[in-house]
This record gives structure tokens, sequence and C-alpha cells, in this order.
């Protein structure tokens, strides 16, 4: 199946979700995931921000403070210290577990179950046989002063790549009503990218769009364009347990938090292992040996964020393997890349 195959499904009527992914670029899929378990997932997350050996306390704002915290981008997206290899990480992406039975033969539903987020990735895809990224956890603490943070619309999706070639998804843990911290997205602009990018070809000289492929940022006059096209910018609301999957080539950004709930949510996005070359299945074996964190690509675009430094020198809260490993099983590592299906 080759990257792009799905835009002759955009003109398909489903009659479930996919029928908004399609039209609006995003769409939110209600408990996924029981709420009780992703706010056991959320407490794994605020545990993991407290281990480290700092003066970090989460019940004490005064210690909210990049001193106190590793390192992050956007004061929240943690892309060091195997934080995308913790075991309850790992759970989440491969949650199978006890799912909402939504249908009223509970029995028969249980012989043919299947995980439920991975599900939602393999009806998009049209299989099962799916890598995961390795992208990370996202805590945003609200209230912080030292935090600088402004708005940066972009893209995931290389200009150059035409097509529906990457679906990224959030696993909910935290309430994102309109005010809390989440994801901002321009409704509708999927559908545009193509046009968009004939108008304004992508500068790959300078800049960010000079290091990264997969990533386009956009100025405060694209936004207007996209909003005289027709589209809207909105923030997506979800609550503890739902599921935010979104085409790549939808423009976004996040959200700082003006309440008081800390945004805790992880990354997770799924793709058909054939769209992998060999050669990027090898790197993506060998930054899973290593307990790398990587981009939201799961089968390309695969490079990893290394350790975090300080004054050109590894973290001293940097880690050589997760708090607490994750179970490997056939089911894991094939989805990591390392083992073919
Ligand atoms: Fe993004």
């Amino acid at each position: 199946m080759a990257p792009g195959i799905l835009d002759q499904n955009a003109n398909t009527a489903y009659g479930d979700w996919r029928d908004e992914f399609y039209s609006k670029g995003y769409v939110v899929l209600k408990n996924v995931i029981s709420r009780e378990k992703a706010l056991k997932y959320r407490k794994k997350t605020l545990d993991w921000l407290q281990s480290f050996d700092t003066d970090f306390d989460i019940n004490d704002r005064s210690t909210w403070t990049a001193k106190n915290l590793p390192q992050s981008f956007k004061a929240g997206m943690y892309l060091n210290y195997c934080a995308a290899h913790e075991k309850y990480v790992w759970d989440a992406r491969m949650y199978a577990l006890n799912p909402i039975i939504n249908t009223t033969s509970h029995k028969a539903n249980l012989d043919h179950r299947e995980p439920e987020i991975i599900d939602a990735f393999a009806k998009i895809w049209g299989t099962d046989e799916l890598l995961v990224s390795f992208d990370t956890i996202n805590v945003t603490l609200p209230g912080r002063t030292d935090v600088e943070w402004s708005p940066w619309p972009h893209v995931d999706q290389a200009p150059e790549r035409r097509g529906l070639s990457c679906v990224q998804g959030i696993i909910n843990l935290s309430e994102a009503g309109p005010k809390d911290g989440g994801l901002m997205l321009m409704e509708g602009s999927s559908k545009l990218f193509d046009r968009f990018f004939d108008l304004n070809p992508p500068d790959r000289t300078q800049g960010i769009g000079a290091k990264h492929y997969d990533f386009y940022p956009f100025k405060e006059h694209h936004v207007k364009w996209y909003e005289e096209q027709g589209c809207k910018l909105i923030k997506v609301c979800a609550e503890p347990g739902d599921l935010i999957l979104w085409d790549s080539r939808s423009m976004h950004y996040a959200k700082f938090p003006e309440s008081d709930e800390i945004r805790t949510i992880i990354y997770a996005c799924y793709t058909p292992a054939s769209h992998a070359t060999p050669e990027d299945l090898k790197k993506k074996a060998e930054l899973f040996h290593r307990w790398e964190t990587t981009t939201h690509w799961p089968h390309c675009n695969i490079h990893g964020h290394g350790k975090a430094m300080v004054d050109g020198k590894v973290d001293p809260l940097e880690r050589d393997e997760p708090l607490e490993k994750p179970v490997l099983t056939d089911r894991l590592l094939q989805l990591a890349g390392v083992k073919p299906y």
C-alpha cells in the first residue's frame, strides 16, 4: 500500500467516525480507554516527572520551574530520558485489556475484540500490521512564570509529501476543556495542503525548513489565508480516556493551559509496517534498543533525540533505560519494528 492511498477514502461514506476525520482533518474518539485507566496512566506520568533527583514537588507549585525539571520541548514534551519507552507508555500504546464493551453481545465482542487504540488506526489504514511511533509524553504544568509561550502553527508532514501519509494521535489523560492546555487545530486545513504549498513553495534553504523535512512552520498571514478559505481555528476538547486523531496535513499547535489542569497526554501514531523501508526499520530497531524517543512518524523520518545535554555533557538526570521496562511481547516488538510481521 503506497502512502497517500487514503486520499481516495476521503470520498467514501463510512457511516462512522472516519467520515468526520476525513472531512475535518481530525476526530475525537470518546472513551477509547476507560476514564479510570486513563487517570491511572496520568498518575504514572506525574510519578515519572517526580522520579528525578531534583526539588520538584507536584504538590508545591513554587517548585515547578525549569531548574527542577528534566529538559523538555515547549515546556512539556519530554524527548529524552527514555520517556517514550516507560512500561506505562507501552501499555497505553498496546492497549488491549478490558476495552469498553460497546456491543450488546458481550461474549461475542470479547471473542473478537481488538485493542481499542490500535483498532482505530487499523480501521484507517485497513491493516493491523502496524508500526507505532516512539514519540513521547507531554506534561504541561500550568501557571509557570518561567516559560515564554507563543503559538507555533505548523504541519508535521513535508509539503513535498503529497497525500495523507501520517495520522497523529493523542491518548488524552487529563481534562482538555476550552481553558485547559491542549491541541489547537485549523479545522478543514488538511484538504488545502496541496493548494497552499502550490501557492507557497517551501523554502528548504534556511531556518527550520532546512533542518526538518516533515515539519513546516506557518506565518501569521498563512493562518489568515486558511481562515479566508473557510477554515476555523479550534481548541480540540477531550476528556481522560479519549483518543484524538488528526491528519498530519492539518495545521496545529498546542495551547498553554489557562486553567489549573496539568495537561497530561501520550502521543501515539501508527502506520502500516509495509510503508517502511528495510533501512528505516533497521534505524528504528537500533533506536528501540537504545530506548530513544523519535518523531511522530512511525515508518519513516526516523530520527532519535539522543540524550539531553547540559554544557556539552550528558545531563546528569539522563537515564540508560526506563524506570520500568515494558514486557517485550511479540506484538510489542512487531509494533516497534524490531520483529517482522
Ligand atoms: Fe505537531
